[in-house]
C-alpha cells in the first residue's frame, strides 16, 4: 500500500504531481511519501497490540534524518549498526533505551559511546566481541545488557547476498553452541544477559522461515530458563519482504499472528527490526531520460540517475518497477529497452530488456520501491554528487536533503 498513484495520466506522490516537484527539486531525486511511511509503521504497531513489544526501525534501510524523525515521533526505536547510526538516533531524539546495537564489527570506540548513553541492548556476534565489551564496561564502571545473536541455520530463501541465517553465513553463533556461550556470558563481569537475537535475512516473502527460526530460538529460551538464565527480550530481527514486482509477502497481521503464540509462551518482550517493509515502498527515485539510443538490435534509455544512486539492480539483480511520470496519449506504444545510467560500467543499469512505454529524451520516469537501501547505499562514484531527497506530506513538499555541491563533494580532501 502506498500513496504513489496516477491521476488523469499524471503520477502523484500523495496530493502533488511529481512533475511539479521535479521542477523545483531538479533531477534526479529521491521522493518519499510521509503518510505511506506512517501508515506502514502504524499498521505494524497496531498488529502488535496485545504483545509486549518494541519496533526498532533498521536505520540501514534509510537513515535520512527526516525519515527517522517521522518514525521517532511515531514511537519507533532504532536498530543501529555503527557509531554513525547511533549518532543519527540521538540526533532525532530516540531515547537510548529504545536502541539496539547490532553488527559483527563494533569497535571499542563505538562500544564506549553506546555504553555511555546506555543503549537498551548490545546484540553480540562473537565471543571476542563479548570479551571486548566486558572489558570496556568494566573500565567504565558500567553494566552492558546483551543479547546473543544466534544463527538458527534456516534458509530464508532469498538472494544469497542478503541471507544471514544459514550456517555458512558470517553472522552470529551457531545455535548448537549457544547454551554454552550463554553460560559463559552470564558469568562475565559487567555483562547482564537479557535477550536473544536472530536475523535470518532480508526480503523474505514466506512466513515459514520466520516461524521455523523463531521456534528454534524459543526452544533455546526455554532451555536457558531451566538453567536459571531467564531472558527478557526476543529480538526477531527484520526481513519482511515487500512487493517489488509480483511478490506476495506476508502482511503485518499474518506475520504477527504467526509469531504471537510463540512469543506469548516465552514470556519475553518482542523486539522487531523492520527496515524495508516500513520504508521501501514509501520512496521512489525520480530521474529524467537524457537519451534513447539503439545499438544493433538493442535499445537503451539513458537516464540522469545511475548505479551510484541506486545500486540494488547492479548488486542483487534486483527488480524495480519503472513507470512514466506522465502518460502520453500514445502510451500504448511500447518498446523493450535497458534503462541505464551514465557510469562507466556495464553493471550500471536499472532494468534490462524491460517492456516500457515509448520514452523520449526529457521525460521523467519513476523507479519504484526505492525507499529502502537506495539513498543509504549511494556513493559519489564517478564524482557524481549525492542527489536531493524530498518528502511529501499531503500537498506540502520539503527538501529533506539538498543536492550536494561539487565543493561539498571535495570538502574533506586536500592536495
Ligand atoms: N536487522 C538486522 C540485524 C539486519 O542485518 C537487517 C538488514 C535488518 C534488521 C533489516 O532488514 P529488512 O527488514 O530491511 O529486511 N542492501 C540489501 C539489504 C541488506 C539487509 C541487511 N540487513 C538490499 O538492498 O536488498
Amino acid at each position: 500500500m502506498n500513496l504513489f498513484n496516477y491521476r488523469e495520466g499524471e503520477l502523484f506522490c500523495e496530493d502533488l504531481p511529481i512533475s511539479q516537484i521535479a521542477e523545483t527539486a531538479g533531477t534526479p531525486f529521491y521522493l518519499y511519501s510521509k503518510n505511506t511511511l506512517l501508515r506502514h509503521y502504524g499498521r505494524f504497531e497496531s498488529s502488535l497490540a496485545g504483545i509486549e513489544h518494541l519496533i526498532c526501525f533498521a536505520f540501514k534501510a534509510n537513515s535520512s534524518l527526516a525519515i527517522l524523525k517521522v518514525l521517532a515521533d511515531a514511537g519507533s526505536g532504532a536498530d543501529v549498526v555503527s557509531g554513525g547510526e547511533l549518532f543519527r538516533a540521538l540526533r532525532v531524539g530516540i531515547p537510548p533505551r529504545k536502541v539496539v546495537f547490532n553488527g559483527n564489527a563494533k569497535t571499542e570506540k563505538e562500544l564506549r559511546t553506546a555504553l555511555d548513553c546506555d543503549v537498551l541492548m548490545f546484540n553480540i556476534d562473537s565471543e571476542s566481541e563479548l570479551n571486548l565489551l566486558s572489558r570496556v564496561a568494566r573500565e567504565m564502571g558500567r553494566t552492558a545488557r546483551v543479547a546473543l545473536r544466534v544463527n538458527p541455520d534456516i534458509d530464508p530463501r532469498t538472494h544469497p547476498y542478503i541471507s544471514t541465517g544459514l550456517k555458512e553465513n558470517k553472522f552470529g553463533i551457531a545455535i548448537e553452541n549457544a547454551v554454552e556461550f550463554y553460560k559463559q556470558a552470564a558469568d562475565m563481569p559487567n555483562i547482564e544477559v537479557v535477550g536473544i537475537h536472530k536475523h535470518i535475512g532480508s526480503q523474505i516473502v514466506e512466513l515459514s522461515p520466520f516461524v521455523e527460526s523463531l521456534e528454534r530460538v524459543i526452544g533455546l529460551v526455554a532451555e536457558l530458563n531451566q538453567l536459571g538464565l531467564g531472558l527478557r527480550f526476543v529480538d526477531m530481527g527484520g526481513g519482511i519482504g515487500i512487493t517489488y514486482d509480483n511478490e506476495e509477502p506476508p502482511s503485518f497481521e499474518e506475520y504477527v499472528s504467526a509469531v504471537r503464540p510463540l512469543i506469548r509462551n516465552s514470556g519475553c518482550t518482542l523486539i522487531v527490526e523492520p527496515g524495508r517493509v516500513i520504508v521501501g515502498n514509501a520512496g521512489v527515485l525520480v530521474t529524467r531520460v537524457l537519451h534513447v539510443k539503439t545499438t544493433g538490435s538493442k535499445k537503451f534509455v539513458v537516464v540522469d540517475a545511475a548505479m551510484n544512486d541506486l545500486i540494488r539492480p547492479s548488486i542483487y539483480g534486483a527488480f524495480h518497477r519503472i513507470i512514466p511520470v506522465k502518460y502520453r496519449d500514445d502510451a500504448a506504444r511500447t518498446m523493450v529497452a535497458d534503462v541505464v545510467g551514465g557510469i562507466c560500467e556495464s553493471a550500471d543499469f536499472f532494468a534490462r530488456g524491460r517492456e516500457l512505454p515509448e520514452l523520449e529524451p526529457g521525460e521523467l520516469i519513476a523507479i519504484m520501491s526505492a525507499g529502502a537501501y537506495g539513498s543509504t547505499m549511494s556513493s559519489n562514484y564517478n564524482s557524481r554528487p549525492l542527489i536531493a531527497e524530498v518528502m511529501v506530506d499531503g500537498t506540502q513538499q520539503k527538501v529533506i536533503r539538498r543536492r550536494q555541491t561539487f565543493e561539498e563533494m571535495v570538502a574533506l580532501e586536500s592536495f
